[in-house]
C-alpha cells in the first residue's frame, strides 16, 4: 500500500500587503511581511520563522484602535482565531468563551440571543474579541472587567499558552499590561466571561435611561438594552464601514478636585464625573468642543483628517487621510485644550 504522506501546513507569509482594510481608521499603508494566525500551530510556526525574528513586529486584532502613521517595515501578524463555546457554570454565573479573532459584536449579539445577558451594553464596539481586554473596553457603565473571567495568551518566548486572571491583566480605565509590558510579547488567544444569571440591567448612563424612557420601557430585557445602546451609538458614533475612525481618540482625563473647581469657576456648564477617590473625571468631547473643535479640521490642511460632528472626542478619516494629518489633528486639538483648560488629553489608540 503507498506510504501515507503526512501534509503538514505551513504557516504562509506574504509580503508587500495593503492594512487598508485592516485598520478601522482606513489608512492606507503597507506591511513588510504578513501572516494571519489561524491557529494555536501557526504561532508557533511563526515563532521559528526569521521575518518574525529580524525586524519590527505587530500583532493585529480587528485593527479598531490602533492608528498608523507609516509603512509598516516588518511583520505584521493578524490574528484570526475563530470558535465560540460555553464552558458550562460557576456557582451564580455561566462561563462563556470566544477565540481572539472573533467579532466583538457579533459575539455580543450570539450572548443575548442564547439568553446570557451581562455584555449588552457593550454592543456594537468595533474590534475583535481578543483586542477587548487591550484597552479593557467600556460603554454606557460597563467595563470589560466587571465581566471577565481569564484570557489565554501565547507567550511568545516560551511558546507555551498560559492563563491570566484579571489582576495579572492589570485592568485600569481604557488600559491594561498588553498596552505596556507585554505588548508584542503575547498574543491574546481566547478570552472567557463570567455572566450572572441573576441579571440586573446596568441603565444608570443617561443616554441609556432617556431612550428606555422614550420607548417606554420600564423594565428592560438583555436585548432591549443591546438595542438602544446600538442606536444611541449608530446616532453619534461614525460607522467604520463608512467612515474611517477608532472611536474616541482620547481618554477622558481624570483631575484634581483642585483642578476641577477652577475650571468649573469659569465654565458652570463642564461635563464631569466624580471618582470614589475625589478626583473628577472630565468629558474630553466637552473639552474638545468646548475648544471649537466639532465637525472641524487643521486649518491649511488637506481636510481629510477632522473630527466628527456629532462627537468631539472622535477623529475621522473622511477619506484618503494620511496617518500623520490625523496625528497634526490630534496634536492642534492637545494644545487648543491644555492652553484653554490647563488639561493633557492622552490618545487611547495605539499609534503606529
Ligand atoms: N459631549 C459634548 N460634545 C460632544 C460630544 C459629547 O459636549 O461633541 C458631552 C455630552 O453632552 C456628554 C459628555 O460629553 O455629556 C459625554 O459624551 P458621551 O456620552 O458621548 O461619552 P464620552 O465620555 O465622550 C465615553 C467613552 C466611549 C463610550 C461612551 C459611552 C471614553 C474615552 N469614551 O465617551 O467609548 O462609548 O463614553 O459610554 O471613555 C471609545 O472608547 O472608543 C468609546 C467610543
Amino acid at each position: 500500500s503507498p506510504a501515507r504522506v503526512s501534509i503538514r501546513m505551513t504557516l504562509t507569509i506574504q509580503r508587500d500587503v495593503s492594512l487598508e482594510t485592516l485598520n478601522t481608521f482606513g489608512i492606507a499603508v503597507r506591511s513588510r511581511c504578513f501572516a494571519r494566525i489561524e491557529s494555536i500551530e501557526d504561532l508557533r510556526a511563526l515563532r521559528e520563522r526569521p521575518e518574525w525574528n529580524e525586524g519590527p513586529r505587530l500583532i493585529l486584532g480587528g485593527g479598531s484602535n490602533l492608528l498608523f502613521t507609516q509603512d509598516f517595515d516588518g511583520l505584521v501578524a493578524h490574528v484570526a482565531l475563530t470558535g465560540r463555546e460555553y464552558l458550562g457554570d460557576e456557582g451564580d454565573h455561566r462561563l462563556v468563551a470566544a477565540a481572539a479573532g472573533e467579532n466583538w459584536d457579533a459575539f455580543v449579539r450570539h450572548t443575548v440571543r442564547e439568553g446570557w445577558p451581562g455584555l449588552e451594553n457593550l454592543a456594537l464596539i468595533p474590534g475583535s474579541v481578543g483586542a477587548a481586554p487591550v484597552q479593557n473596553i467600556g460603554a454606557y457603565g460597563v467595563e470589560l472587567f466587571e465581566r471577565f473571567a481569564w484570557l489565554e495568551a501565547f507567550d511568545l518566548a516560551s511558546g507555551r499558552v498560559n492563563r491570566m486572571s484579571a489582576d495579572a491583566c492589570g485592568f485600569g480605565y481604557r488600559d491594561s499590561v498588553f498596552k505596556r509590558e507585554l505588548r508584542e510579547r503575547v498574543v491574546i488567544t481566547r478570552v472567557v466571561f463570567r455572566l450572572p444569571k441573576r441579571w440586573e440591567p446596568r441603565t444608570e448612563y443617561g443616554d441609556v435611561r432617556e431612550m428606555l424612557d422614550e420607548r417606554g420601557i420600564d423594565r428592560p430585557s438583555a436585548l432591549d438594552v443591546a438595542c438602544v445602546v446600538t442606536a444611541i451609538r449608530r446616532a453619534k458614533l461614525p460607522d467604520p464601514a463608512v467612515i474611517g475612525n477608532a472611536g474616541s481618540f482620547f481618554k477622558n482625563p481624570i483631575v484634581t478636585g483642585e483642578v476641577f473647581d477652577a475650571i468649573r469657576a469659569d465654565e458652570p456648564g463642564a461635563v464631569a464625573h466624580r471618582q470614589a477617590d475625589g478626583r473628577v473625571k472630565l468629558g474630553a468631547a466637552w473639552l474638545i468642543d468646548r475648544c471649537g473643535w466639532r465637525g472641524r479640521s487643521l486649518l491649511g490642511s488637506s481636510g481629510r483628517a477632522a473630527v466628527h460632528d456629532r462627537q468631539a472626542l472622535v477623529l475621522v478619516n473622511r477619506g484618503g487621510a494620511t496617518g500623520a494629518e490625523v496625528l497634526a489633528l490630534a496634536s492642534a486639538i492637545q494644545q487648543s485644550v491644555a492652553e484653554r483648560f490647563g488639561v493633557a488629553l492622552e490618545p487611547e489608540p495605539v499609534v503606529v
